[in-house]
């Protein structure tokens, strides 16, 4: 659009330079800056026009203040004279915008434009940066740098530099995107992003919470309890290749990791490996909900408890970014808390969160977590009526309860409901987003706020779709 505009004001113009030179100068200054973001693409001749040429903006100005003066130019003197007028001027802040002209031109913003710094607006025109924004039109791209994007991704999600060849294929290319796409799903597949220790693994070690003293399996700790491995494999299983995320709450199956490179992983009906029973996950496939009933959710986070607050607390944080100890995400439901347990909680003091906390941890209550040998992690109907010597009503906590203000009759239930909310999509997209993006979203941040809403809907909740935006947001791709 700015080219055309470019040419229809040259072809009405009277020259005192010839034609041909005009055309070569934005060449000229990508000869100078070649690495400059100003140059992942042609810059415009917004960079030393005002409009339509021959009007010069202040930084064309200070560029031609450094040129011969009165001298007829040919194509060749021009370029040769370029390069200097350019380093002349670096210094300068032409358009007054607090930032030099070299800076700008190295982040790819306009140094003849005040309304153009690094961060805001980049290279775009002012009317691409009004349709780049109308809803529905996607993301506003016509100010990424693709170098420096094609760079992130490839750290990011490789966990490697481009190439030399990469990089020059990006700033040639008349279809950047299409390059970063083809590396960010080639990265996807590498195993610095899905493998064993990889960026997904490490990034449910939050959520899961991992404890060598009491790992079960291969590579066993002092005590071995339950092996985490299983519940690593179910989290970057429900992250790649298009699967559905919420499966990490709703999963009745396991998953199996066929060690690479590269690595691959497996649906399986039962337990990934055979072994000691203490390895086995032995809650039936329809009791199962996903990464809440695993045998190490269940020994590490419900223990010994009748009412395991500390479990449903974990599953609420871990899943749906509400930390109750943060007073996050309270919802009181009424006559609640009823205290099964007597543990005082209906204290005005304490109802506070309770009211929210105790209804949110009845449907974990039917799960036993240390047990004896063949029954620690194991779903059992009667399970609270060993706990009547601990306090007499316990018996009769309810396996229903309530999650984000809606009744469910158990944690199969309670899963559903919280899979399915805004803040499970919201925590998904979160987790990630502070990982790449290096920074918290911003309150009410509309990239943000559409990434989680598309994951739900024309994502059909497959990460690695909403990745391939998340790169392209401009939190993410312009520098
Ligand atoms: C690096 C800065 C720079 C860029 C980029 C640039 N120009 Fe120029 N342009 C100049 C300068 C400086 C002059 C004045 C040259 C002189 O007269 O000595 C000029 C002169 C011109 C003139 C001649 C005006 C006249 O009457 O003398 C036209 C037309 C022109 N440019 C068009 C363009 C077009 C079209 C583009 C984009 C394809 C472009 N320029 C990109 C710096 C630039
Ligand atoms: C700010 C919110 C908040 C308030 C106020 C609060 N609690 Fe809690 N309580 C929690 C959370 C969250 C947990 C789950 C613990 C965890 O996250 O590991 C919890 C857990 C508990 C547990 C179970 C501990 C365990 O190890 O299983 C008891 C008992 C308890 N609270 C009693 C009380 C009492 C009594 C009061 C009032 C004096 C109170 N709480 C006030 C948030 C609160």
């Amino acid at each position: 659009m700015r080219v055309t505009a470019g040419l229809v004001g040259l072809a009405s113009l009277a020259f005192t330079v010839p034609a041909e030179a005009i055309p070569a100068a934005p060449a000229g200054v990508c000869e100078t800056y070649p690495n400059a973001a100003l140059c992942a693409q042609s810059p415009s001749c917004d960079t030393c026009h005002l409009g339509s040429p021959p009007a010069l903006n202040a930084y064309g100005d200070a560029v031609h203040g450094e040129l011969t003066p009165d001298v007829e130019k040919t194509p060749t003197t021009f370029l040769a004279e370029l390069g200097d007028a350019l380093r002349a001027v670096e210094g300068l802040d032409s358009d007054g915008d607090g930032v030099s002209n070299l800076e700008e031109i190295e982040a790819g913003s306009y140094p003849g434009n005040a309304q153009s710094f690094p961060g805001v607006g980049g290279t775009c025109s002012e009317d691409e940066v009004a349709t780049a924004s109308l809803p529905g039109h996607g993301y506003n791209t016509c100010s990424t740098d693709f170098a420096f994007l094609l760079r992130r991704v490839s750290l990011d999600f490789c966990g490697t530099s481009p190439t030399f060849e990469d990089m020059e294929a990006v700033r040639s290319s008349d279809d950047p995107r299409a390059i970063i796409v083809k590396k960010l799903d080639s990265c996807l597949d590498s195993e610095f992003w899905l493998g064993r220790d990889g960026f997904l693994w490490n990034l449910a070690n939050d959520k899961l919470r991992p404890l060598k003293a009491i790992k079960s399996g291969d590579d066993p700790g002092p005590i071995p309890l339950a092996n985490y491995v299983h519940d690593y494999q179910l989290y970057v299983w429900t992250m790649i290749d298009g699967h559905d995320v919420r499966d990490q709450l709703r999963a009745q199956y396991f998953v199996r990791r066929i060690e690479g490179p590269p690595t691959t992983y497996e649906q399986t009906e039962n337990t990934p490996e055979q072994g000691s029973l203490l390895s086995l996950e032995l809650v039936e496939p329809s009791r199962r909900a996903g990464l809440l009933t695993t045998r190490w959710a269940l020994v590490n986070f419900t223990m010994f408890t009748a009412l395991p607050r500390t479990a449903a607390a974990r599953a609420y944080r871990a899943f749906l970014g509400y930390d109750i100890a943060r007073l996050e995400g309270l919802q009181p439901v009424g006559n609640e808390p009823v205290d099964y347990d007597d543990k005082n909680v209906a204290a005005e003091a304490c109802a506070v969160c309770h009211s929210t906390l105790d209804p949110l941890t009845y449907p974990f209550t039917r799960y036993r977590g240390i047990d004896d040998v063949a029954n620690s992690a194991t779903y059992d109907a009667n399970r609270l009526d060993d706990f009547a010597n601990q306090g007499p009503n316990i018996p009769s906590t309810p396996e229903g309860g309530v999650v984000l203000g809606q009744q469910v009759n158990d944690l199969v239930g309670w899963a559903l409901v919280a899979a399915n909310s805004d803040a499970f999509a919201r925590t998904v997209v979160r987790d990630l987003w502070v990982r790449l993006v290096g920074a918290e979203p911003g309150l009410d941040d509309a990239e943000y706020e559409q990434l989680w809403i598309d994951l739900r809907s024309t994502h059909g909740y497959s990460v690695e779709a909403m990745l391939h935006d998340l790169v392209f947001t401009e939190a993410y791709s312009v520098p």
